[in-house]
């Protein structure tokens, strides 16, 4: 069974307040959402496998662990998800990005598939799906099944902020798939945004709303 890595690190709740804050600009909003990316990535990369490589220091040849170039990908779901990506790049500047095109119909919720845009050879790295928010998970789901249906077996997910409704629909479609989020909410309301949430990341990273 999967399990959730909800972060207790004071750096991180710290910024995800500042984020969830209603006079937070487009351009703080933005900048908040890439250091904490920057500083989940951490955690949720820890059980990546380094692999022993020969290398020439100044005084003699060693073997040291690295990460190979093509091990990882990311996987933004659009839009909000890209908020995401430039934290992990900093961390991860080998990593390739995968793009999976995705919008929430706003009567019945359902995610509508969009463009999908994935690495060659995607099935034999680890993927890290990003989005900041879990609703009701029909999203995450979706994704997931998209990057399954090409040979994907090493997936994780990593949002800012899930309503416990999200985190225990991917855990039913997806038990081998871990989720990292920064907090768990409080509930979903009617409109199926999270309580108390943020409203909608993509409107504040974009400036839309
Ligand atoms: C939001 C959010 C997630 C999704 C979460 O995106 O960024 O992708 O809704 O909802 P769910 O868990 O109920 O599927 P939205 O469809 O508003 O698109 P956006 O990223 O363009 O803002």
């Amino acid at each position: 069974m999967s399990e959730v890595h909800v972060f207790d690190h004071p750096l991180i709740s710290d910024k995800l307040t500042r984020m969830r804050r209603k006079s937070t600009s487009t351009q703080e909003f933005r900048t908040l959402l890439k250091e904490i990316s920057l500083l989940m990535g951490y955690e949720v990369t820890r059980d990546f496998v380094a692999v022993p490589t020969a290398v020439e220091t100044p005084i003699c040849m060693g073997t040291f662990p690295m990460l190979k170039d093509s091990f990882v990908t990311i996987v933004p779901i659009l839009r909000a998800g890209l908020g995401m990506v430039d934290g992990l790049l900093e961390l991860m500047p080998f990593a390739r990005v995968g793009h999976i095109g995705m919008s929430r119909d706003e009567t019945t919720k359902q995610p509508i598939a969009a463009d999908c845009k994935l690495p060659v050879h995607v099935e034999s790295s680890s993927s890290i799906v990003v989005d900041p928010m879990l609703a009701t998970g029909g999203s995450a789901i979706d994704a997931i099944n998209s990057l399954k249906s090409r040979g994907c077996t090493n997936i994780r997910l990593m949002n800012l902020i899930a309503a416990p409704e999200g985190v225990t629909a991917v855990h039913e479609r997806h038990p081998d798939v871990d989720i990292y989020v920064a907090a768990v909410d409080e509930k979903l309301n009617e409109q199926a945004y999270v309580v108390p949430g943020l409203v909608d990341a993509g409107d504040r990273i974009f400036g839309t709303d």
